[in-house]
């Protein structure tokens, strides 16, 4: 079974999580994406999506199904997507796309948090992959010397522009024993919008592929 395959087998099981004539959660990627085509099978059995990114957006609007602001709903049934790193604890380091802070806030309104990712994704202890942070433009030169002084690791700028105006910093060398204070310690840094931590609040489902079929991981 090819990666691919893996990311569409847990995107296709993820339909079952999908709460009918409620309104889903939509996240951003390459498994995200294998979803969102899925979704498309079943789009009028929903009332519709909000969308983790302006890319999410369009693919789920080039399939027809309609997309909310989130100013518009108060309620989100499931939010459903991928990852790029995961413990057995269900924390994650979301935010290889850029797309972590709307991903975190689109995560926040839903009742329930599935991610779908293949089995790559599933490490003991999570940093191999680097830890994206946002963070406000003018800010960039102090987070990275403050990321540097409290936590170590090295923190490299993406060539990036997220959705929301302002910059990447990828914070690589690091061992994520502690995840939630992490977290915690790194959004206490003035200028950070969020980082890509998903530990204060993890997945409560990780539906892993994996090439004997899908594993269902709880916390
Ligand atoms: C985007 C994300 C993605 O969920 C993460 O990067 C995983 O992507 P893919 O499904 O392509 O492996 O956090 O910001």
């Amino acid at each position: 079974m090819t990666q691919d395959e893996m990311k569409q087998a847990v995107a296709q099981e993820a339909l079952n999580y999908v709460v009918e004539g409620t309104i889903i959660g939509v996240g951003t990627g390459s498994t995200a994406n294998f979803f969102i085509d899925a979704l498309a099978t079943i789009k009028d059995k929903i009332k519709g999506t909000v969308a983790s990114s302006e890319a999410t957006a369009q693919r789920l609007k080039s399939h027809g199904i309609k997309v909310f602001d989130l100013n518009e709903v108060t309620k989100i049934s499931v939010y459903i997507d991928g990852a790029d790193e995961s413990d057995e604890g269900l924390n994650l380091i979301k935010g290889g796309g850029g797309a972590l802070t709307r991903e975190k806030i689109v995560a926040a309104v839903a009742n329930e948090f599935i991610c779908i990712a293949d089995a790559s994704k599933l490490v003991a202890v999570m940093g191999a992959f680097p830890l994206p942070v946002e963070v406000i433009p003018m800010s960039a030169n102090y987070v990275t010397r403050e990321i540097t002084k409290r936590i170590g690791g090295t923190v490299t700028l993406r060539d990036f522009t997220t959705d929301n105006g302002n910059l990447i910093l990828d914070v690589s060398d690091l061992k994520i024993t502690h995840p939630k204070a992490l977290e915690t310690e790194l959004n206490s840094i003035i200028g950070v919008v969020t980082n890509g931590l998903f530990a204060n609040s993890p997945a409560d489902v990780l539906l892993l592929g994996t090439p004997n079929g899908v594993r269902r991981v709880t916390a």
